[in-house]
């Protein structure tokens, strides 16, 4: 099987949907030039039909990236289908990102069509779509909830009019990797056209699973992951990029795929989306949190001064991060005090190191973090 996952970015549509997000296009081309030098492989830039703003960007985004496909997302309608090929047409490569609803909730609640109607609705949109690319994604919205024997149906009958890669969303972010495994390894084993299309994990963070979901569709065949940059998105959020594309490069024992991102520039792209964005990133969040490779409990400090890996499964130049960090608190140790005093040129004998680190405990018994000013004072004392 073809090991090489194709990362579909989509901060810029699904991620721009958050609430309380609304970028500029002068604020996507920005990202989306950051996105490109990471080495994203399908761009999606935006929804053309439903606004005209958003129609300039995507048409913006179109004509200034260069070297990545950009796709635009469709509802299953000729008109919304017209208007994204017209706002795709400047790009070098273009992807016509089109679909609809495959769970009863979604076909009764708010299609209101028969599965036969929107199957029809579906099949009748790629072939629309076809006359303008020919790399055409196919998405079953709300799949995670979907009766799988109609879901094995929608994919043959889109593959059959045209569609290249499948897109199966677990729009609502209900089902768990298990099940979210077993929904890809299904269509692929019993579609008998499945070999002619790559299927892409879509997962929404609603329970926390996103990431766990989209890595579990890889295991079973998928070859394309959708994600945002710090997993922003609507509601909970989607998959993030950062999460899975290091969760493939440091388990690539397991998975044995790779990406084509440069994880060096991780770091850069997250604290970029997260400044324009204003969706401040937490602390512990993996990969790119302020935390993620900081130490400050005396056992794992002691533990990463004499070999990092014993806490630490990620070297944080990996993703673009200076160094792993020794935060002094109440609870670190003295290894970890007389690192960072040697860090800022300083080195006692034991017998004075001994007095400061009493002195330091009183210090941090007050504080959150005792800092470098903290530090410089207690030895001038
Ligand atoms: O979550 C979802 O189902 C989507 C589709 C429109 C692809 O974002
Ligand atoms: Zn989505």
């Amino acid at each position: 099987m073809n090991n090489r996952v194709l990362v579909f970015d989509t901060t810029l549509r699904d991620g721009e949907q958050s609430p309380g997000v609304r970028l500029s296009v002068a604020d996507k081309i920005e990202i989306g030039r950051q996105l490109v030098d990471l080495g994203v492989d399908i761009l999606e830039s935006g929804f053309p039909i439903s606004s005209p703003g958003d129609f300039e960007s995507v048409e913006t985004l179109a004509r200034e990236l260069k070297g990545v496909t950009i796709c635009a997302l469709t509802r299953a309608r000729q008109k919304d289908i017209e208007v994204a090929a017209e706002a795709l047409k400047p790009a070098e490569r273009r992807r016509i990102h089109t679909g609809l609803g495959v769970s009863a909730n979604h076909l009764d609640f708010k299609l209101r069509m028969t599965k036969e109607q929107a199957l029809e609705t579906g099949v009748n949109a790629v072939k629309f779509a076809r006359q303008y690319t020919d790399d055409i994604e196919y998405f079953m919205e709300d799949s995670g909830r979907a009766d799988p024997e109609y879901v094995y149906r929608v994919v043959e009958e889109v593959i059959k009019a045209g569609a290249t890669t499948i897109n199966v969303p677990d729009t609502t972010g209900y089902t768990y990797p298990n099940e979210y495994y077993h929904l890809i390894k299904g269509i692929i084993d019993n579609v008998p056209n499945s070999d002619k299309a790559i299927f892409s994990c879509h997962c929404h963070n609603d329970l926390g699973m996103a990431t766990a979901n989209t890595l579990a569709g890889v295991m079973a065949g998928a070859r394309q992951v959708e994600v945002t940059v710090n997993g922003i998105g609507e509601r909970a959020g989607n998959t993030a990029l950062e999460e899975v594309v290091m969760a493939l490069h440091i388990r690539s024992d397991k998975f044995m795929c790779q990406t084509g991102i440069d994880t060096k520039q991780l770091l850069a792209t997250s604290r970029m989306v997260s400044r324009l964005t204003g969706m401040t990133v937490q602390r512990n969040k993996a990969v790119v949190g302020a935390n993620a490779y900081a130490h400050s409990s005396g056992i794992h400090q002691d533990g990463v001064l004499k070999e990092r890996s014993t806490y630490e499964i990620i070297d944080p130049h990996l993703v673009g991060a200076e160094k792993s960090e020794i935060i002094l608190t109440a609870r670190s140790g003295r290894h970890g005090l007389k690192f960072r005093l040697h860090e800022m040129g300083f080195d006692f004998p034991d017998e004075r190191f001994e007095h400061l680190y009493n002195e330091f405990l009183k210090v941090a018994d007050t504080k959150q973090e005792v800092d470098e000013d903290d530090l410089r004072e207690l030895v001038n004392r």
